[in-house]
């Protein structure tokens, strides 16, 4: 599994949850991945992990945009020059589903955590990757911002939603640089954090009936994403621009 040897990535929010399996899996495949997440224990913790040797960590919380700008440039001069940026970063911060309960506050939190974060991350990556002619840009989407949710609100549909679409003008405008960008749109995939809002949010019926419904009649795991993220960021990915990628177990399908 050595097709992204020498490829530089970063993984952003990766200390846990499906960002922890991306970076894991991207190091399988021979990439040297850089990992930015706010929670120094989190951190500390997979760093001791089999299989996490060859990574890097850096404790950096993505709603400052001084301070990740400042590790950006910390790391440029290290040497570290990303080929690869998977914008995984965001959630909707156990905000309210119900849009009317909604503060404003809790809009501008997940704007800012799964939009803003982005922009930021990768207007800070594209010079240069646009100056070496080369890069992978893989978003996480959501199943939320395709087709709605069951369990989270407005704020995270659309804020997804702007991830999706910022992916299709982003693939256009960076395409002739040899940039491709992409994004990965999972349905519910069962992390402790996931598993913990399903149950205040949906009854074991409604949890079922939900799985009986998945084409797979399984519910995601954090491999099923790192798989989808490692196939938009290999090098033999260069002719797959501007798409969305379910990976949802059929719960959601679009032709
Ligand atoms: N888990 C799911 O079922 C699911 C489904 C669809 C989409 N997604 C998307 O996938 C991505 C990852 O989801 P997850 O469930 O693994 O996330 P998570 O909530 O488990 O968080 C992952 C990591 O992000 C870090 N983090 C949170 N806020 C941060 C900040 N301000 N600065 C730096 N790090 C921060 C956390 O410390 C944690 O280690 C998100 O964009 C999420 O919206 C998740």
């Amino acid at each position: 599994m050595g097709r992204m040897k020498g490829r530089v990535a970063l993984v952003t929010g990766g200390a846990e949850g499906l960002g922890k399996a991306v970076a894991a899996r991207l190091a399988q495949e021979g990439a040297r991945p850089v990992v930015f997440d706010r929670d120094a224990e989190a951190l500390a913790r997979a760093a001791a992990e089999p299989g996490m040797e060859g990574i890097t960590f850096r404790q950096v919380d993505m709603m400052d945009g001084a301070a990740l700008a400042a590790t950006l440039a910390e790391l440029e001069a290290e040497g570290f020059h990303f080929d690869i940026l998977v914008n995984n970063v965001g959630g909707s911060l156990h905000t309210p589903r119900d849009f009317l309960e909604e503060s404003d506050a809790d809009w501008e939190r997940v704007m800012g955590l799964n939009v803003t974060a982005t922009v930021r991350t990768i207007r800070g990556v594209l010079p240069g990757m646009i100056a070496r002619g080369y890069g992978r840009i893989v978003n996480l989407g959501s199943k939320a911002g395709r087709y709605g949710s069951l369990f989270t609100g407005a704020n995270y549909v659309a804020a997804k939603g702007a991830v999706q679409s910022m992916t299709l003008q982003l693939a256009q405008e960076f395409g002739p640089h040899g940039i491709t960008c992409n994004a990965v749109c999972p349905g519910a995939i069962h992390t402790p954090r996931v598993i913990g809002l399903l149950k205040e949010r949906m009854s074991d019926a409604e949890q079922q009936a939900v799985l009986n419904a998945i084409p797979v009649r399984r519910a995601g795991r954090v491999e099923d994403v790192a798989a989808a993220v490692a196939f938009f960021a290999a090098d033999e990915a260069g002719f797959i621009t501007g798409q969305l990628m379910d990976v949802n177990g059929g719960q959601g399908m679009s032709s």
